[in-house]
């Protein structure tokens, strides 16, 4: 079974051969997660990493409970399925974008999701008969109490400094979902028209969602 076969057990979410498939897919993605960040050398991007594998859950958590890659290693493979296809449309529209920004947008953007989903076992009757499932519950008690974005943002800023634009990237990655008031939705438009980066970022967190990943039946 060739590397892409993997990826596709992975991302249909079935357990293949008792799990250990799933870890070699994980173990493959972290030292591509783990490459690409110090390959920006950005100060600070050691203890960046040394905090996701030592005090998070980040290379086995989901990306959601129910939705896109909602199983184990799931956020990290969101995060280089975004990196991907960022690339991508930046190539596509001839925007010429730094590689080190790229890579930090793309693989930090959702770090607000580490430590954040716990699994637990819940009961279901199939055919008349009881048995147990994995189900991914969101946490009641979050360290950092921010939204989404900010939430990302602040514990990425602990670790390394982002480039305004970066920021901006992350901020407004959940497009127009990102904020119900009419302020963020006029900002938004006035980034996206300034800054097109960010809107094809927004894209690729999509496309990444949407097209890229699976949802795991429980
Ligand atoms: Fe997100
Ligand atoms: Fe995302």
């Amino acid at each position: 079974m060739d590397k892409s076969d993997k990826v596709s057990d992975i991302r249909s979410g079935e357990k293949g051969d008792g799990g250990i498939m799933e870890n070699e897919v994980i173990k493959e993605q972290k030292e591509t997660f783990i490459k690409l960040l110090k390959s920006t050398e950005r100060e600070g991007v050691d203890k960046l990493i040394n905090y996701l594998e030592t005090k998070t859950d980040f290379f086995t958590a989901p990306a959601s409970s129910k939705f896109h890659n909602n199983f184990d290693g799931g956020l990290l493979s969101h995060c280089l399925n975004v990196y991907k296809n960022f690339k991508s449309l930046l190539e596509l529209r001839n925007i010429d974008y730094p590689e080190e920004s790229i890579i930090i947008t793309s693989l930090c953007h959702d770090l607000c999701k580490v430590n954040y989903y716990v699994k637990e076992q819940r009961n279901r009757k199939v055919d008349g008969k009881w048995e147990s499932y994995d189900f991914w519950a969101t946490g009641k008690n979050i360290a950092l109490p921010l939204p989404h974005s900010s939430r990302s943002i602040r514990l990425i800023k602990s670790f390394i400094p982002l480039k305004f634009d970066e920021e901006l990237i992350i901020f407004y990655h959940m497009g127009p979902y990102g904020g119900e008031d009419y302020e963020y939705k006029n900002l938004l438009q006035n980034v996206n028209e300034r800054y097109p980066v960010t809107l094809l970022f927004y894209m690729a967190d999509l496309m990444s969602s949407y097209m890229d990943e699976s949802r795991a039946e429980n």
